[in-house]
């Protein structure tokens, strides 16, 4: 017989970096923002819509842009080797975000012929190589939208955006998000941007050389990423950089005093800011984020994005497809959650109160094995009348019964031979600390009671 002694212990696996399991104890939070936001969406006429998690690099080469962080740096990207004369090879990416998969989705199926305007929602994973940190994480979860249709269907209409806005205003107020604050600007038309991606080329050169080194290089390759920049060293340089809203196109301008109209008809506050670009390429015109308080009260510290998005009427025709405007957003689900987490937490801090899960109806203690296949069509009878139950072991000592049925449910029922023959059962309410006996057949009624 081999010596166990002599087997070198093996390492634990763990999750990958940046990833992490969502417990039962977590997961009610998330299936409740889920629900609450499949519900909302469904009132402003939204459908869903579920695609794939990898899809061909290219994609987001050309939707989210070849020189963006996300593209640059962050995918995770793969070889797919041909497996058989009928399969060709292809570079793959898990998707870093959803926006390109639906256009692509939507040019596919030709969405457009409907006329329709699409209003379409999903819920689901995106991966992006960053540096984790709490609010950042390399899978995350996204809750999007995207409207997008033929010019006709009135997908280009500021409506559109300010209807957007007004429902993730909506949504946040409905989840108890306190404190939200609307950053919103608008990046102009593909023409409108050409324009000031000029000028602040132009405005960069002769003050590149005193910039941080990544943007520098930001400088050269795409000028508006700098105003994404968080370094705090350039910070007076880069707000010292001419504005887009001095850029805009009178089409442009007029578009954003609409939707400023509509969101202020909506009272839907917001705060204006010149410098809101967003990391990917393919804006135009509006482009929002949802900020939490920062700081402790948020749970985010300096990740305190809750969700950002924007128009992009140029896309579909970037990934090939017909002239199709659109506006969409994405939350990042797990900074939604940590807000909320740290919001609950401080409540019970001021209120006393803790945060208790549910409790089940019945624990059902059977006393000896002998009773554990009883124990179990009891505890199936019960589940099918819709109550929420437990059954133990009959090898467990009652103290271990009692003590197990008192954390997780409201109630005990003792389940022994004498029980099984008589048909009456024991039932404990730990509220109380009452004790009654029970006719099986009205056992339920007791439960619900
Ligand atoms: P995004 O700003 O890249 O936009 O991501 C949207 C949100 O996802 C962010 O505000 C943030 O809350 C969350 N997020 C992003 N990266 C991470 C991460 N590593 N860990 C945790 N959360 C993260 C988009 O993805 C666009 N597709 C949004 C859009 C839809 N624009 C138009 N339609």
């Amino acid at each position: 017989m081999a010596d166990s002694k002599k087997t070198p212990a093996r390492p634990a696996l763990k999750a990958v970096r940046g990833t992490r399991d969502l417990l039962p104890d977590q997961t009610p939070l998330w299936n409740h923002v889920e629900s609450t936001a499949r519900a909302l969406f469904a009132r402003y006429g939204f459908g869903e819509i579920r695609t794939p998690i990898f899809e061909s690099t290219d994609l987001f080469a050309r939707g989210v842009g070849e020189e963006t962080d996300i593209v640059s740096k962050e995918m995770f990207t793969w070889e797919d080797r041909a497996r058989a004369a009928s399969e060709k090879a292809q570079q793959l990416t898990l998707r870093p975000e959803n926006t390109a998969g639906v256009v692509r989705a939507y040019i596919e199926h030709k969405l457009g012929e409907t006329g329709q305007l699409q209003k379409l929602y999903y819920i689901g994973p995106q991966f992006r190589r960053e540096r984790p940190q709490r609010g950042r994480y390399r899978q995350f979860w996204q809750i999007g939208a995207e409207v997008i249709g033929p010019q006709s269907s009135g997908s280009e209409s500021p409506l559109r955006d300010a209807e957007i806005l007004e429902m993730l205003a909506s949504l946040l107020t409905e989840l108890g998000i306190r404190d939200w604050r609307l950053e919103l600007n608008s990046v102009g038309s593909t023409e409108d941007r050409i324009r000031y991606n000029q000028a602040l080329r132009e405005a960069l050169a002769p003050i590149k050389h005193l910039l941080c080194e990544d943007n520098q290089r930001r400088a050269e390759t795409n000028p508006l990423r700098v105003l994404d920049s968080k370094d705090e060293a350039d910070q007076d340089l880069i707000n010292a950089l001419p504005k887009i809203a001095d850029y805009l196109s009178d089409d442009s301008r007029a578009h954003f005093t609409q939707l400023l109209a509509a969101l202020d008809a909506c009272n839907v506050p917001y705060n204006l800011n010149p410098r809101l670009v967003r990391g990917l390429d393919y804006y135009t015109r509006t482009t929002f984020e949802f900020t939490a308080t920062t700081g402790q009260a948020s749970g985010l510290g300096t990740q305190n994005a809750l969700l950002g998005g924007g128009r992009y009427d140029g896309l579909s025709e970037m990934l090939g497809g017909p002239r199709a405007p659109g506006i969409g957003f994405a939350i990042g689900e797990d900074r939604l959650i940590l807000t909320l987490q740290a919001q609950q937490e401080a409540d019970a801090t001021t209120s006393g109160t803790t945060l208790a899960a549910p409790k089940l109806d019945a624990y059902i203690a059977p006393l000896t094995p002998t009773q554990n296949p009883a124990a179990l069509a009891l505890a199936q009878e019960l589940r099918t009348a819709g109550l929420t139950v437990e059954v133990g072991d009959g090898t467990f000592k009652l103290r271990k019964s009692f003590d197990i049925a008192d954390t997780l449910a409201r109630h005990i029922i003792l389940f022994g031979e004498d029980e099984v023959a008589t048909n009456i059962l024991t039932l404990k309410t730990f509220a109380t600390g009452e004790q009654v006996k029970v006719a099986h057949a009205n056992l339920i009624a007791a439960l619900k009671a």
